[in-house]
Parts: structure tokens; sequence; C-alpha cells
């Protein structure tokens, strides 16, 4: 037992010697010495093991290594499953079940006997939907990710998570590259358990957590089948059960200046428009003021210093090897541009945690003189075609289109674009942009990551690489292109996006950060007056209609409305 004297929460449940106890105690305890439930710390481990979900396809051993962690400092481990998201599989999109998993993960937490909860993340939207939903009851927690799969093998060099994909895609339509080596490639890719080894969606949450000070040092970066991944899971595990007796909440964690950290950190990795998202939505859940353009105002100086694909070269279990994420969080402290008081859950600051940090390869990690990108952060634009703002991640687009005018080809759906972008005779060269709408929160549903649309096979065939796209899609991390993203509000709520047509003149001003659709505002009086909303591509009824009705646009964060907030843990009502 531990020697500390408070009173925890899961002794409303089992410290009771009444028949409520003796039910709590009696079913619960099953297989565990009598008096086990003497008033220690109960710790949850939230598990999002899955087959559907492969990223995570370790995370029952890695549950097992924290229980250790839990026993030997003094607390008892129970696990619990929540509906696990493999980005890969899930239609329409894994984004429209991140809000359903936060309320699961916040409900499991705040109906259960559990005084702090370790929470197993890995895939994309694991991470954001676990830390939401466990913001939302305040309690201690702590993020132990699943860690990158191996860097890809093929032909001789090494090739990275979808980056690959979308090359290998794209040079098959050129001509470039024969089915047969595609084929080959697919094998070569995912060589072993774990996340996406670029800097996708899933290392930047990771990388997201430990900016936020969720996780222990390394936390985001260390392989998924390294064995120093499952001595950190272990450690994790002695340290919630301290986090308990400290009463170390996430409200402690989660400042201000733990986000303005995650921001500056995202650019710092030239890490995935999605966490402009995901970070909205859990600063919702927790109380924190945060608007889509303090991503602009905080990240704008900040240098890309990693050189990690889709970005740059390299894959995240050189990363790893380069010195990782503290030695960037060094580099950013040392030169202002973090806040190295904020708190992390080893009751360390940021700066303790990163002081003394090597740095092993500085091709891997640069120099803060000699960044991969100068200005790498996330730029929020703004103009009539998205009143709200839209995002570009500019590290990953071409330099040449960063002002660039030019007519509009639209695409209504996704639909529409599959059927019409492979049509010889499309319209189009390589000064149009792509406009591709009904791809937001209410309209696909679930905001799709379709933004990086393809480009027309024969413009690839003429040696063209990148255009300007915009829509009011997502981009996944690993993708890359001149893709303006996120356009708020969405084409489905009759924005801006929903007036373009064909032929329309766009203006894209990075540096000034500007999105113009070149119309009078008469003309577009008059086609608003003549929109009509577009008919619902899923049924009305279950979850995508709950969904479609609550979910908030893309510039706050895409949460439902009635699940921002935190809600406290405390539940008064005995169950019997
Ligand atoms: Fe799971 Fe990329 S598909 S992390």
């Amino acid at each position: 037992m531990s020697g500390n004297q408070r009173t925890y929460r899961s002794a409303h449940w089992f410290g009771k010697r009444d028949k409520d106890g003796f039910i709590h105690r009696s079913w619960v305890g099953r297989g565990m010495p009598e008096g086990i439930f003497d008033g220690r710390p109960v710790i949850g481990i939230c598990n999002t093991w899955s087959e559907l979900a492969p990223c995570n396809g370790h995370f029952r051993e890695l549950a097992e290594r924290v229980k250790r962690g839990v026993w030997e400092s003094g607390g008892v481990p129970l696990e619990f499953p929540v509906m696990s998201l493999g980005e890969t599989s899930l239609r329409p999109t894994a984004m429209l079940f991140r809000n359903l998993v936060s309320m699961e993960v916040e409900e499991s937490i705040r109906a259960n006997p559990i005084d702090g909860v370790v929470l197993l993340c890995g895939c994309d939207k694991t991470t954001p939907a676990l830390i939401m939903g466990a913001a939302s009851c305040d309690i201690p927690a702590l993020v132990v990710s699943g860690g990158p799969m191996l860097n890809g093998k093929f032909q001789g060099r090494d090739i990275g998570s979808g980056t690959d994909v979308w090359r290998f895609n794209e040079d098959v339509k050129a001509g470039k590259m024969s089915e047969r080596d595609f084929m080959q490639a697919e094998s070569c890719m995912s060589r072993s358990t774990g996340t996406c080894n670029v800097m996708g969606t899933a290392s930047t949450m990771a990388v997201m957590a430990d900016a936020l000070g969720l996780g222990l040092p390394h936390n985001a970066e260390i392989p998924a089948v390294d064995s120093r991944r499952f001595a950190l899971a272990h450690v994790a595990g002695r340290r919630i059960v301290k986090m308990v007796e400290e009463d170390t909440r996430l409200s402690r964690i989660l400042t201000r200046a733990a986000f303005e950290n995650a921001i500056r950190l995202n650019g710092a990795v030239g890490g995935s428009t999605n966490a402009v998202i995901h970070l909205l939505a859990i600063a919702g859940r927790i109380g924190v003021p945060l608007t889509l353009q303090d991503w602009d105002d905080l990240g704008r100086d900040v240098p890309t210093l990693v050189d990690l694909m889709p970005s740059g070269r390299f894959l995240m279990e050189d990363f790893y090897y380069a010195g990782g994420l503290p030695a960037v969080m060094r580099s950013l402290v040392e030169h202002g541009l973090l806040n190295g008081h904020a708190m992390t859950v080893n009751g360390l600051t940021i700066s303790e945690n990163c002081r003394e940090a090597p740095t092993w390869n500085t091709d891997v990690i640069r120099p803060f003189d000699r960044p991969l990108v100068a200005s790498g952060g996330i730029a929020v634009l703004r103009g009539n075609l998205a009143p709200c703002g839209a995002v570009i991640k500019p590290s990953a687009a071409s330099p040449q289109l960063m002002q660039h005018r030019g007519r509009a080809v639209v695409f209504e759906n996704i639909e529409d674009y599959k059927a019409r972008i492979v049509d010889p005779d499309l319209d189009v060269d390589e000064r149009s942009v792509l406009v591709l709408k009904h791809c937001g929160p209410k309209g696909y549903p679930g905001m799709a990551e379709v933004g990086n649309m393809g480009l027309p096979p024969k413009l690839l065939r003429a040696g063209v690489t990148d255009m300007v796209r915009i829509s009011d899609a997502r981009m996944s991390g690993t993708a890359y292109g001149t893709a303006v993203l996120h356009v708020s509000p969405e084409a489905a709520m009759g924005g801006a996006l929903a007036l373009v047509e064909d032929g329309d003149l766009i203006e894209l001003d990075v540096p000034a950060r500007q999105l113009q659709l070149l119309v009078c505002d008469e003309e577009l009086a008059r086609r608003r007056e003549a929109w009509r909303p577009p008919a619902a591509v899923v049924p009305r009824s279950g979850y995508a209609s709950l969904y479609i009705e609550h979910v908030s646009q893309a510039h706050q964060g895409a949460d439902l409305d009635f699940l921002v907030g935190c809600r406290g843990h405390s539940v008064p009502r005995e169950s019997h």
C-alpha cells in the first residue's frame, strides 16, 4: 500500500465496508489476493489494441509492461479496451470516429474506479481521441505511444510509409515505374508493427503528446519494436502511480504554455496539418483558449530542424538514433522558442528534461542556424474564399507556387474528382487550381484525407510534379504538395468554396496569408442565392447523423459541440 494517506477516487468504490463495497471488490478483484483494494492507486490502462489497427498491434505486450511498473510502485493496474481506429481501413474516414472514441474514453474513465490512466496511443486518431477523452475528466494521465515502425526498405533504399505510396502512384501514372515494382514495394514498406515511419500524423501526434508534456522523454520516437519502447512503458507504469499520489492532473500539464510549445515543435519537426485540428479540440476539452490564428502567430518563425519525410529525407528510426525530440526541444529552448518551465508527466520541466540532450547526427536534426526550412510553421490563410481560415504546410509545398494565380478546375465531390481527373480531355493545365468541394467535417462526413488530390495523369506524363489544390478536406500527414486544406466554412455549409465555378480566377499568396476568389461580390451574391445544400450522402440516422448535426468546423477543432469542455470525474450516484 502507498505510504500516502490520501483517499483516492477508487476508494469510493472499493473502500466501503457495505453491500456496495462487497460487490465492487468481489467482482473486480477475482484472482487477486484478499485486501488488494486497500486504498492504493488504481490505474486504468486504456488500450487501443486491435487487429484492425495493426499500427497498434503490439499494445497487449506494451500494456503488460505498464502493469509491471504499476505493481512495482504500489498501484493496481486494470486494463480496459476502447474502440481502435485503423487509419488505412476505416470508411468513410477514421476522423469520423475520433470524437466517438473520445466519448467512449471519457465515459470509461469516469464511470470506473480509476485514479489515473495510461493512454496507449498509436495510429493517427487514437492519440487525440484518448487525450480528448481523458482531458474531459481531468484525472492524472500519461501517454505511452506505440512508436514508429522500422524504416521501409526497397531496392536498396529507405522508403517512407504513405509518402512513397503517393510518389510511386504518381510515378506509375507518369510511366516512370512498373506496376510490378509498385506491387513489390507494398511488402517492403511496412516491415514491423508500429505507426507510419515518416513525420505523418501518428508521429506528429506522438510528438505533440510529448510537447504537451504528456509523454516521457523519447516516447514519440523510439521504434515500436525497440526493447527501449517496452522499458519506457514499464517506467510509465511506475510514474503514473506517483502522479496519482501527487495529484498531477491533466489540467496541471495542459496549460496554455504547453499548447504554445506544441505548436512551435510542430513547426520544428515539420509536423502534419492534422495537428491543427486535434490540438484545437484537445484545448477545447481542457478549457485552454487556443485559436487557429495561434498556429500562425506562434509557428511563423520556427525553423524546421528535422529532415524527415514528407518534408525531407529521413525516417523516424533515424530521428531516434540522431537524438530524437529532446534534442530538438533543447535547440528551441536555447533559442527562446519554448516555454521551458512547462511541466511534464515525469515531474520535471521541459527544460530540465532536455537540458543535456545530445544530437548525434546533424543531417537528421539540423543545427538551428542551418534549418531544413527557415519558417516551418503551418500558415493560416484567410480571404473571401476562406473567411474563417484555411491552412497550408509550406515545408511540404513547392516554393514557386507560394504566390500563384490560376483558373479553377472544380470537382463537386470526391466521386466527381475520381471520374474526371483521368479524362484526357479535362480542361486543365499546370497553372490551373484544382478545387475539391464537400469533403469537410459535415460534407464527407468526417473530413477525409483527400486534400492532396493526385494530379491529372496527362500532366504527370508531361512532367508536372505539383499544382495548387484547394479543398475543405484534410491531407494525410504522410503527404506533400501545395495543398490548401481545411477551408472554413466548408462547402456543405454553404461556405464560399461551394460557390466556386470552373474558370474562376483564384489567387494564393502564402507570404501575405491570403486566399482570394477573384469574383465580384455581386456575382457571388447571385450564386449564393441560387445555392442549395447537397443531398445527404449518409443515412439520416445512427452515429453519422449525430456527427453531422453537432460537429464544429475545422477552425474550431471539428469536435462535437456537446463534448467540448471538461466535465470532471465525479459520479456521486452508486450503481446499485
Ligand atoms: Fe496507422 Fe499511419 S496508418 S499510423
